[in-house]
Protein backbone atom coordinates (compact mmCIF):
# COMPACT_ATOMS: atom_id res chain seq x y z
CA UNK A 1 0.00 0.00 0.00
CA UNK A 2 1.02 3.44 -1.28
CA UNK A 3 0.36 6.70 -2.23
CA UNK A 4 0.36 8.17 -5.30
CA UNK A 5 -0.84 11.74 -6.99
CA UNK A 6 -4.64 11.93 -7.76
CA UNK A 7 -5.67 15.51 -9.38
CA UNK A 8 -4.00 19.28 -9.45
CA UNK A 9 -6.13 20.81 -6.63
CA UNK A 10 -3.90 24.47 -7.50
CA UNK A 11 -2.39 25.18 -10.77
CA UNK A 12 0.96 26.50 -11.25
CA UNK A 13 -0.93 29.67 -13.08
CA UNK A 14 -2.88 30.08 -9.81
CA UNK A 15 -0.04 30.18 -7.24
CA UNK A 16 1.35 32.80 -9.52
CA UNK A 17 -1.56 34.90 -9.06
CA UNK A 18 -1.74 34.16 -5.34
CA UNK A 19 1.54 35.11 -4.62
CA UNK A 20 1.68 38.07 -6.13
CA UNK A 21 -2.14 39.37 -4.72
CA UNK A 22 -0.54 38.50 -1.18
CA UNK A 23 3.43 39.90 -1.90
CA UNK A 24 1.61 43.46 -3.36
CA UNK A 25 -0.95 43.62 0.30
CA UNK A 26 1.86 42.59 2.72
CA UNK A 27 4.35 45.46 0.81
CA UNK A 28 1.19 47.86 0.86
CA UNK A 29 0.22 47.02 4.53
CA UNK A 30 3.91 47.82 5.90
CA UNK A 31 4.52 50.41 2.98
CA UNK A 32 8.43 50.88 2.66
CA UNK A 33 9.74 49.79 6.43
CA UNK A 34 11.85 46.90 6.16
CA UNK A 35 10.62 43.40 6.65
CA UNK A 36 12.24 40.44 8.22
CA UNK A 37 10.96 36.89 6.55
CA UNK A 38 11.73 33.91 8.64
CA UNK A 39 10.67 30.96 6.36
CA UNK A 40 9.87 27.59 8.04
CA UNK A 41 11.82 24.67 6.21
CA UNK A 42 11.40 22.94 4.57
CA UNK A 43 7.73 22.90 2.98
CA UNK A 44 7.59 27.16 2.58
CA UNK A 45 10.74 26.84 0.65
CA UNK A 46 9.10 27.02 -2.99
CA UNK A 47 6.69 29.45 -1.73
CA UNK A 48 8.77 31.88 -0.24
CA UNK A 49 11.35 31.84 -3.04
CA UNK A 50 8.48 33.19 -5.32
CA UNK A 51 7.05 35.64 -2.06
CA UNK A 52 10.15 37.65 -1.87
CA UNK A 53 10.73 38.54 -5.51
CA UNK A 54 7.34 39.96 -5.61
CA UNK A 55 8.36 42.15 -2.54
CA UNK A 56 9.55 45.57 -3.40
CA UNK A 57 11.92 46.98 -0.55
CA UNK A 58 14.03 46.26 1.85
CA UNK A 59 13.69 42.59 2.77
CA UNK A 60 15.90 40.34 4.56
CA UNK A 61 15.33 36.81 5.03
CA UNK A 62 16.18 33.50 7.45
CA UNK A 63 15.06 30.69 7.92
CA UNK A 64 14.19 28.06 10.94
CA UNK A 65 13.64 23.96 10.70
CA UNK A 66 10.92 22.99 12.45
CA UNK A 67 9.48 19.50 11.95
CA UNK A 68 6.23 17.36 13.49
CA UNK A 69 5.38 15.33 10.93
CA UNK A 70 8.61 12.94 10.36
CA UNK A 71 7.33 10.53 7.38
CA UNK A 72 3.65 10.23 8.89
CA UNK A 73 0.70 11.89 7.34
CA UNK A 74 -0.34 13.01 10.71
CA UNK A 75 0.97 15.49 12.78
CA UNK A 76 3.26 13.66 15.63
CA UNK A 77 1.93 16.81 18.09
CA UNK A 78 5.58 17.42 18.61
CA UNK A 79 7.25 20.13 17.11
CA UNK A 80 11.08 20.03 16.82
CA UNK A 81 13.26 23.12 16.25
CA UNK A 82 16.50 21.83 14.11
CA UNK A 83 17.56 25.43 13.07
CA UNK A 84 16.95 28.71 14.97
CA UNK A 85 17.84 31.96 13.11
CA UNK A 86 20.73 33.91 13.05
CA UNK A 87 19.55 37.30 12.21
CA UNK A 88 18.64 39.83 14.94
CA UNK A 89 14.73 40.13 14.69
CA UNK A 90 14.36 42.72 17.33
CA UNK A 91 12.81 45.91 16.81
CA UNK A 92 11.86 44.45 13.05
CA UNK A 93 8.75 43.79 11.27
CA UNK A 94 8.70 40.17 10.91
CA UNK A 95 6.63 37.38 8.79
CA UNK A 96 6.83 34.04 9.36
CA UNK A 97 6.10 32.36 6.01
CA UNK A 98 4.23 28.90 5.74
CA UNK A 99 3.23 26.34 3.22
CA UNK A 100 0.46 25.16 5.35
CA UNK A 101 -0.93 25.38 8.31
CA UNK A 102 -2.94 22.74 9.87
CA UNK A 103 -3.51 21.20 13.32
CA UNK A 104 -1.49 25.35 14.24
CA UNK A 105 1.37 23.61 16.26
CA UNK A 106 4.06 24.49 14.41
CA UNK A 107 3.21 28.28 14.28
CA UNK A 108 1.93 28.41 17.67
CA UNK A 109 5.08 27.67 18.74
CA UNK A 110 7.24 29.56 16.69
CA UNK A 111 5.36 32.48 17.30
CA UNK A 112 5.60 32.10 21.29
CA UNK A 113 9.57 31.30 20.34
CA UNK A 114 9.91 34.43 18.24
CA UNK A 115 7.91 36.69 20.34
CA UNK A 116 10.84 36.16 23.19
CA UNK A 117 13.17 38.18 20.58
CA UNK A 118 10.83 41.45 20.97
CA UNK A 119 10.17 42.00 17.35
CA UNK A 120 8.38 45.03 16.67
CA UNK A 121 5.37 43.15 14.70
CA UNK A 122 5.07 39.92 13.88
CA UNK A 123 2.72 38.33 11.21
CA UNK A 124 2.08 34.92 9.55
CA UNK A 125 1.04 34.58 6.52
CA UNK A 126 0.17 31.09 5.22
CA UNK A 127 -0.08 30.15 1.46
CA UNK A 128 -3.03 27.21 2.51
CA UNK A 129 -5.01 26.67 5.46
CA UNK A 130 -6.75 23.58 7.03
CA UNK A 131 -8.84 25.01 9.28
CA UNK A 132 -11.11 21.93 9.91
CA UNK A 133 -7.44 20.88 11.40
CA UNK A 134 -7.07 22.90 14.18
CA UNK A 135 -6.04 21.90 17.64
CA UNK A 136 -4.71 25.05 18.85
CA UNK A 137 -6.11 28.15 18.38
CA UNK A 138 -4.54 30.28 15.87
CA UNK A 139 -5.04 32.43 12.97
CA UNK A 140 -2.74 33.50 10.08
CA UNK A 141 -2.73 37.20 9.08
CA UNK A 142 -2.56 36.65 4.95
CA UNK A 143 -3.52 33.36 4.01
CA UNK A 144 -3.55 32.27 0.16
CA UNK A 145 -6.19 29.01 0.10
CA UNK A 146 -8.36 27.90 2.47
CA UNK A 147 -8.41 24.38 1.73
CA UNK A 148 -10.46 20.69 2.75
CA UNK A 149 -9.31 18.43 4.76
CA UNK A 150 -6.93 16.23 2.27
CA UNK A 151 -3.42 14.88 1.88
CA UNK A 152 -1.71 17.23 -0.68
CA UNK A 153 1.93 17.43 -2.43
CA UNK A 154 3.82 19.98 -4.38
CA UNK A 155 4.89 23.11 -4.52
CA UNK A 156 7.44 22.48 -1.19
CA UNK A 157 4.89 20.35 0.28
CA UNK A 158 5.84 16.58 0.62
CA UNK A 159 4.32 13.51 1.29
CA UNK A 160 7.63 11.23 2.69
CA UNK A 161 9.96 13.92 1.62
CA UNK A 162 8.88 13.57 -2.47
CA UNK A 163 6.88 15.67 -4.39
CA UNK A 164 8.09 19.02 -2.95
CA UNK A 165 9.25 19.45 -6.69
CA UNK A 166 5.50 19.74 -8.46
CA UNK A 167 5.18 23.12 -9.44
CA UNK A 168 1.88 22.81 -8.93
CA UNK A 169 -0.67 21.54 -5.56
CA UNK A 170 -1.95 18.59 -5.95
CA UNK A 171 -4.06 15.62 -3.51
CA UNK A 172 -2.55 12.42 -3.26
CA UNK A 173 -4.69 8.82 -2.91
CA UNK A 174 -3.62 5.36 -1.38
CA UNK A 175 -3.55 2.81 -3.74
C1 LIG B 1 4.39 20.62 7.66
C2 LIG B 1 4.09 21.95 6.99
C3 LIG B 1 4.01 22.90 8.16
C4 LIG B 1 3.43 22.05 9.26
C5 LIG B 1 1.96 22.32 9.40
O1 LIG B 1 5.77 20.55 7.94
O2 LIG B 1 5.14 22.31 6.11
O3 LIG B 1 5.30 23.35 8.53
O4 LIG B 1 3.63 20.68 8.86
O5 LIG B 1 1.35 21.47 10.32
P1 LIG B 1 0.81 21.92 11.75
O6 LIG B 1 -0.01 23.16 11.58
O7 LIG B 1 -0.03 20.73 12.16
O8 LIG B 1 1.97 22.11 12.67
P2 LIG B 1 6.51 19.19 8.29
O9 LIG B 1 6.52 19.00 9.75
O10 LIG B 1 5.94 18.08 7.47
O11 LIG B 1 8.02 19.47 7.84
P3 LIG B 1 8.51 19.88 6.37
O12 LIG B 1 8.08 21.30 6.14
O13 LIG B 1 9.97 19.73 6.42
O14 LIG B 1 7.86 18.94 5.39
MN1 LIG C 1 6.86 22.52 7.28
MG1 LIG D 1 6.36 17.57 5.69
Amino acid sequence: MGYEMDNILITENQLMQKVKEIGTQIRQDFQDEPLVFIIVLKGAFVFAADLIRVLNGKVMIDFVVASSYGNQTVTTGKVRLLKDIDVNITGKNVVLVEDIIDSGLTLSFLKEHFQLHKPKSMKICTLLDKPERRKVDLKADYVGFVIPDKFIIGYGIDYAEMYRNLPYIATIKEV
